[in-house]
Parts: structure tokens; sequence; C-alpha cells
């Protein structure tokens, strides 16, 4: 039975992605560090089964670590996918799903790790942003990376636009990459990953376009 762990803490919208992708899956359980988190009602809505639990119930991020890692288990699943989960996990828990976990980060990696991406790369004038699928690893937000979508930078973009922008992109690469999980097409080496059968389009993206 392919089973699929996705891991939130907010509003959920990749979740959501993930959920309506029609992905090769039997069963998704959808786990929350906040029992508050929007996204578990979209979750259960959509026929996904549905569990918090609440970091605030637990005296270091080895305890709750552990108490997730339980909780995943019971489930026995093939991938877990962090999808705006805003905990840092611990290196045993990431050693524990070596090769089968993976998170959506708001920019092209290596650039802007952490927080506050969009601003961060309005601040820097980038001209070209993004968002990057990548398995996690011990070394935040620096795991081997499967796909990324760019998109521009507008003169006029705000943070709040960019996210916006980015966000449906998101929407477009996170299904795309466990989709190619479950179908078995991702070779992990290293740093690298190859995906099997995969189309790569030789085009340039120029932001902003080129004129005379
Ligand atoms: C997404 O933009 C995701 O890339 C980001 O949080 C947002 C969650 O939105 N994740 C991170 O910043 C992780 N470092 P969502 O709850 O609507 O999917």
């Amino acid at each position: 039975m392919e089973t699929l762990v996705i891991l939130i803490s907010g509003r959920g919208s990749n979740m959501q992605a993930l959920l309506e992708a029609g992905l090769p899956i039997n069963r998704v359980v959808v786990i929350s560090n906040d029992p508050d988190a929007e996204g578990l009602k979209i979750a259960a809505s959509l026929g996904a089964l549905v569990a918090c639990i609440d970091h605030r119930n637990f005296q270091s991020r080895e305890a709750f670590d552990a108490a997730l890692a339980d909780e995943i288990d019971r489930h026995q699943p093939d991938l877990i996918a962090l999808a705006g989960f805003m905990r840092i996990l611990t290196d045993g828990f990431v050693l524990r799903y070596q090769g089968r976990l993976l998170n959506i980060h708001p920019s092209l990696l290596p650039a802007y790790p952490g927080l506050q991406t969009h601003r961060r790369a309005l601040q820097d004038g980038v001209k070209i942003h993004g968002c990057t699928v990548h398995f996690v690893t011990a070394a935040v937000d620096h795991g081997p990376i499967v796909i990324q979508a760019a998109v521009p930078v507008m003169p006029d973009d705000t943070p709040q636009i960019l996210a916006s922008r980015v966000l449906q992109a998101e929407h477009r690469i996170y299904p795309q990459a466990v989709r190619w999980f479950f179908q078995e097409r991702l070779k992990l080496s290293g740093q690298m990953v190859t995906v099997s059968r995969a189309v790569v389009h030789d085009s340039v993206i120029y932001s902003p376009g080129l004129q005379d």
C-alpha cells in the first residue's frame, strides 16, 4: 500500500496541491505540529487521515521529534513530504528518514535558505526567483535538489505578490516531484538527484525580457 505522510504547520496549500494531484498512492496521512493549522480541516475534507503532535507539549526538540516519528511510523509511509512544516528537525529524525524525506522551499536553493526568502530576494534586487523541492539532510535547506521552478521578479513586486507567484510554481513542482518518487524515477547519489525519463527543456529564462 503506497502511503504518503505530509507534515504541515499552517494553511497547507502545498498539501492541498498534493492531495488534489491524483498521485499514484493509496493512503495519505497529514500531521501538523499545531492543532489550529488551517490545513488540517482542508486535509480531512479531502479524505486524508489527520493527526496532530503539538510541539508545545514537549520539553525538547528531541522529545517532540521522537513523538512525531512514532506517529509517522504507525503509518509505515514510503515518503514523508514537508509542506510548510516550520519546525527544525533534529539530525536523528532526518537520518531516520534519509532518502524518503522531501521538502519544498520558497527560493532557488542554495540561494536564500531559511526564512523571509521573498523579502531578501527583493532587497538584493534579483531578477529571477523561485522554489525548490529537495531531499532533506542534516544541513538545513541544503539537501539534494529534485526540481526547481523559476519566476521573474517584477519591478513593482512586494514580498506578498512575489510569494504568490512563487507559490503557484510550488503547487506545480511539488506534486511532480512526489509523483516521480512513487514512480521510482528518482536516483539519489550523494548530492545529486537524477530523474529518469525527465524532459529537460533547453531554454533560457531572461528577466527582464530582452529588447533593443
Ligand atoms: C510555502 O511557501 C513553503 O515553500 C514554505 O512555507 C509555505 C507554506 O505554505 N516553506 C518554508 O518556508 C520551509 N522552509 P502552505 O502551508 O500554503 O503550503
